[in-house]
């Protein structure tokens, strides 16, 4: 456990406290009402996400301005215009996004459904792919539906050394048809030939801009395809590498509340969602930050991310 004191610059901030996970990244950050946070207490809640790279506050009750307000205080939003798969209720808010199952006269009120939602980083099928994005719980199901995290610092540091230098300058194309939920966005054709995928390339290897460590950047696994190479090759080293990078123990997995808050960094996390049963309700708002091209650093730092040295757990 680790405790940071905010200094108070006015009188609402007091004590932010830092809780990490038993697992390769994650932490809860304890600081009361979010919408009370003073800038020293949001500049602390910030680094612990950067040194913790998923957090999670808990017990918020937050409207959609009030969603919204919070992320600007962390940096700018976007509003994830592909994520639309077209079928489902117009947003109320373009950089709100609604994930859920709840159907409203025959109309989707979100996207994802019920279903499993493989293993992604959000909108890394964009040329600027978003650096945070933060999922708030209105209505959860009973059991299922937890959201998993996976350490791509981690994933790199512990890369085969042969795996390691076969993804050497290596770019993968990330194909923007379908979500990770396996639904068609809208106005995409179906895939036939993945290197025909709409998509741009980034490198295998990205440097976090604000970090300055390197973390394996995979993208989705479905239609995926390493630039140059036969269609054979890509299936097989891309296979190759998700075996590596979705391993247990490089995972945490939150199970929900009412009133949690979960903010991720797409930069050096893959998430993942487990299915649950479709009788029962899940609402979830979204919103998410404007990242930075991925792009690998020669002035990368060398060491390990803190929270991926093996004593961090
Ligand atoms: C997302 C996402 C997972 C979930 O919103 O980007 O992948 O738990 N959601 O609903
Ligand atoms: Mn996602």
């Amino acid at each position: 456990m680790q405790n940071v004191n905010v200094r108070a610059d006015t009188a609402q901030t007091d004590r932010l406290e830092v809780v990490s996970m038993k697992a390769m990244l994650g932490a809860e950050v304890r600081c009361g009402d979010l919408r009370k946070l003073d800038d020293a207490g949001i500049a602390a809640l910030r680094q612990a996400w950067l040194d913790n790279l998923v957090i999670v506050v808990r017990g918020q009750t937050l409207s959609d301005p009030e969603l919204m307000a919070f992320g600007r205080r962390l940096g700018d939003l976007d509003s994830a215009p592909l994520a639309k798969t077209g079928s489902e209720k117009a947003r109320a808010h373009e950089e709100v996004i609604v994930v859920s199952n709840v159907m409203e006269n025959g109309v989707p009120i979100g996207v994802l459904r019920d279903a499993e939602v493989v293993w992604h980083s959000d909108n890394s099928y964009r040329d600027v792919p978003l650096s945070f994005s933060a999922l708030y719980a209105l209505e959860i199901p009973p059991t299922g539906g937890n959201t998993g995290f996976a350490n791509m610092y981690r994933a790199l540091e512990t890369m085969p050394a042969d795996l390691r230098q076969r993804i050497d300058g290596l770019t993968i194309k990330h194909d923007m048809t379908y979500n990770s939920a396996g639904d068609l966005r809208d106005g995409f054709k179906p895939v036939a030939d993945v290197r025909d995928a709409p998509g741009p390339s980034h490198p295998i290897v990205r440097t976090h801009a604000e970090t300055g460590y390197n973390a394996l950047y995979l993208g989705r696994r479905p239609n995926a395809y390493i630039d140059g190479l036969s269609v054979a090759e890509s299936e097989e080293l891309l296979n190759a590498l998700w075996m590596h990078a979705t391993q247990p123990h490089l995972t945490w997995h939150h199970q929900w509340k009412v009133g949690d808050l979960l903010i991720w960094d797409n930069r050096c996390v893959m998430h993942y969602r487990a299915p649950f049963d479709g009788g029962h309700r899940r609402v979830m708002h979204r919103i998410q930050g404007k990242g930075d091209k991925p792009t690998l650093r020669a002035d990368a730092k060398a060491a390990s991310h803190p929270r991926s040295r093996a004593e961090a757990r």
